[in-house]
């Protein structure tokens, strides 16, 4: 069986006493809870102090982003062995915000897959359509689509490491969460995907988590989908209490 993977991904929020605040009381939270994993993605510059925050605690630490290229002049840029350097388990790669403010692209996101993978480190990799895209019909071409961009050149073993994230851009930050059957009929195809590529064993073995306006009031819902493993969570994982109501929905 797969276990369940719960993300906080903290984007461009807090400062560093309430981001230190923030990961004390999430690891003091998960002492009690078993049967999940766990993990906070603080801003960059924070990773270190809640590093130590949660250190020898249930939570893991990931990152927002990374560079593709090991070290040299790539000013403002962090490489992956930094990330693990200071202790980081998991980077999220290919987030929406990123691919549609920033510009990232399939390319740009695959290659630093690649370079996470290298680093031992886990990439969770977002994928997930816009509004018009669903509207047309066209969700699972656009999955497809960044699935083969993003984790071109990734093999059996290394695939079976990763962690999608499906994320509807339109459910992201908007309050507007895909219903259970919604996320769940992309999170099937999703793995038919990946048993086309690789195999069945490898397609059983990825963990997909959803994102996109989870809530405690709607994560027992999606969480109980047969091929939900997790969440990625936003905007609700900046309070414990929302975060932790949240991998309760798992009803472990
Ligand atoms: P949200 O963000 O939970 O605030 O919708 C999810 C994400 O972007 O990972």
């Amino acid at each position: 069986m797969r276990r369940p993977f719960i993300a906080g991904n903290w984007k461009m929020n807090l400062d560093r006493a309430s981001a230190v605040a923030l990961a004390e009381e999430v690891a003091k939270e998960a002492a009690g809870v078993e049967g999940v994993d766990l993990a906070v993605c603080p801003p960059s510059v924070y990773l270190d102090v809640v590093a130590a925050a949660v250190a020898g605690s249930k939570v893991a630490l990931g990152a927002q982003n990374m560079y593709h290229q090991p070290n040299g002049a790539f000013t403002g840029e962090i490489s992956a062995a930094m990330l693990c350097d200071i202790g980081c388990r998991y980077v999220i790669l290919g987030h929406s915000e990123r691919r549609h403010i920033l510009g990232e692209t399939d390319e740009d996101v695959n290659k630093k897959v690649l370079a996470a993978l290298e680093a031992r480190l886990t990439p969770i990799v977002c994928l997930g359509e816009l509004l018009p895209e669903r509207e047309a019909g066209r969700t699972m071409n656009v999955i497809r689509r960044q699935f083969n961009g993003s984790l071109a050149g990734v093999h059996a073993e290394q695939m079976a490491r990763i962690v999608i994230a499906y994320e509807p851009v339109w459910a992201i930050g908007t309050g507007k969460v895909a219903t259970p059957q919604q996320a769940e009929e992309v999170h099937l195809g999703l793995r038919k995907i990946i048993e086309n590529r690789y195999n069945q064993e490898v397609a059983q073995s990825v963990r997909i988590q959803y994102g996109g306006s989870v809530k405690p009031e709607n994560a027992a819902d999606l969480l109980g989908q047969p091929n939900i493993d997790g969440a990625l969570v936003g905007g609700a994982s900046l309070k414990a209490e929302s975060f932790m109501g949240i991998v309760a929905g798992l009803g472990l």
